[in-house]
């Protein structure tokens, strides 16, 4: 390669060629990129880590995604669906411990009484928290209506990760069909914009198929798209799943978590000032997996606070942490491991997307 990695950095070119280089990085090279991502954190977003309490409500899924192990035709799946009364339990701990936000996460299901569920719950939130908890919804591809119901009642970030930005890829890894249709996931991601969301997505990375040039194109799709969230994390695979049946074209597991870190850095310094998770699935693979991404730009965490009992059951991917943890293990463990980090934790702040709050004092929103 003609110019040096110090180079790249410093001028800041960021060209496709470029970025698949610092993909491609060892590990001098690769310290190079973290380094530098670490500044960029701490200048544009501060030392800080802010907490979103996740609750996975309902492991019921209607649809086949290939790599997840809640899929619908899983039937090795354990399926739950917590109650009403059960969440807000979680959401009155997440509130009580200064978690700033909550998470509600579920598989994707799509009706009338979903939606009124929903609603419902969101003003519930808002009320038994005096409105002093942010709340994120993460509920797939809805129609636009249910998005502006949801928004209106109360929901103020939503996450669908577009996990591959390349259509092909995308069809490798979902049904070819009506119900998995990369353009619906667009226009989801559009909509939601549009209506005011703090917009996240994401991809996963390592997935078979998957080239260093389509990562490059996620980052530029991000870019593109003017996201405000992203959580990004290893694929992991599962053994209940047909993409397993690829396991044998992917790379080393460790190669996986290390190329999800570089696609952190890689993404903090693009896009400065947006708020980025370290993925649980990280530390499905390295015991200290959040903490590094935390060190090399990330400044969101989601410690579950999904009640024990169904922890174990709401296995996207194999060997998931905490599982076996109630939401009160995880606090202090967590506190305990961003202490580790250096950074602070934002107790009681939303810490909202940096990001978005620019977007919208522009009237882009
Ligand atoms: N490995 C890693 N991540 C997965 N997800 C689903 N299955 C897996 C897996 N096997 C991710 C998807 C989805 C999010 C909720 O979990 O990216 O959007
Ligand atoms: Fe359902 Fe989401 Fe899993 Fe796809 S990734 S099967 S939509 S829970
Ligand atoms: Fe859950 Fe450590 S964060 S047990």
């Amino acid at each position: 390669m003609s110019t040096t990695i110090d180079e790249i950095l410093q001028q800041g070119d960021f060209s496709k060629k470029n970025i698949i280089a610092l993909l491609q990085t060892d590990k001098i090279d690769r310290n190079k990129i973290f380094t530098h991502a670490a500044k960029v954190k701490e200048k544009q977003v501060g030392k800080k880590v802010y907490y979103r309490g996740l609750i996975e409500m309902s492991n019921i899924c209607s649809k086949n995604c290939y790599y997840c192990g809640i899929r619908m035709d899983n039937k090795n799946a354990d399926r739950y669906d917590i109650s009403d009364a059960d969440i807000l339990d979680a959401v009155k701990f997440a509130h009580e411990s200064k978690y700033g936000s909550i998470v509600l996460q579920a598989g994707e299901i799509s009706s009338p009484s979903f939606t009124k569920r929903i609603s419902k719950l969101l003003k519930q939130i808002k009320e038994l928290s005096n409105n002093e908890l942010g709340i994120t919804i993460s509920l797939g591809e809805q129609p636009d209506e249910v998005y502006r119901e949801w928004f209106e009642s109360g929901a103020h970030r939503y996450l669908l990760r577009i996990e591959s930005s390349n259509p092909d890829l995308y069809y490798k890894i979902h049904p070819k069909n009506k119900k998995h249709d990369f353009e619906t996931r667009l226009g989801c991601l559009k909509s939601l914009q549009n209506i005011g969301y703090q917009t996240g997505t994401g991809v996963m990375v390592g997935l078979p198929f998957q080239t260093y040039e389509d990562l490059a194109n996620d980052l530029f799709f991000m870019k593109d798209f003017d996201i405000d969230m992203c959580g990004m994390g290893p694929y992991i695979e599962h053994k209940d799943t047909p993409l397993y049946e690829y396991k044998d074209l992917l790379m080393p597991i460790e190669d996986r978590f290390t190329l999800t870190l570089k696609m952190i850095a890689l993404l903090r310094i693009l896009m400065k000032d947006i708020n980025i998770a370290a993925a649980t699935a990280l530390q499905a693979i390295d015991p200290i997996g959040r903490e590094k991404a935390i060190k090399v730009g990330a400044n969101i965490i989601m410690p579950n606070v999904t009640p024990g009992m169904y922890r174990d059951s709401y296995k996207l991917y194999e060997n998931k942490p905490c599982t076996d943890e109630e939401a009160a293990d995880c606090t202090n463990c967590m506190e305990m491991r961003i202490g580790i980090t250096g950074d602070d934790i934002g107790y009681g702040e939303w810490g909202d997307s940096k990001h978005y709050i620019k977007r919208i004092q522009h009237g882009l929103v």
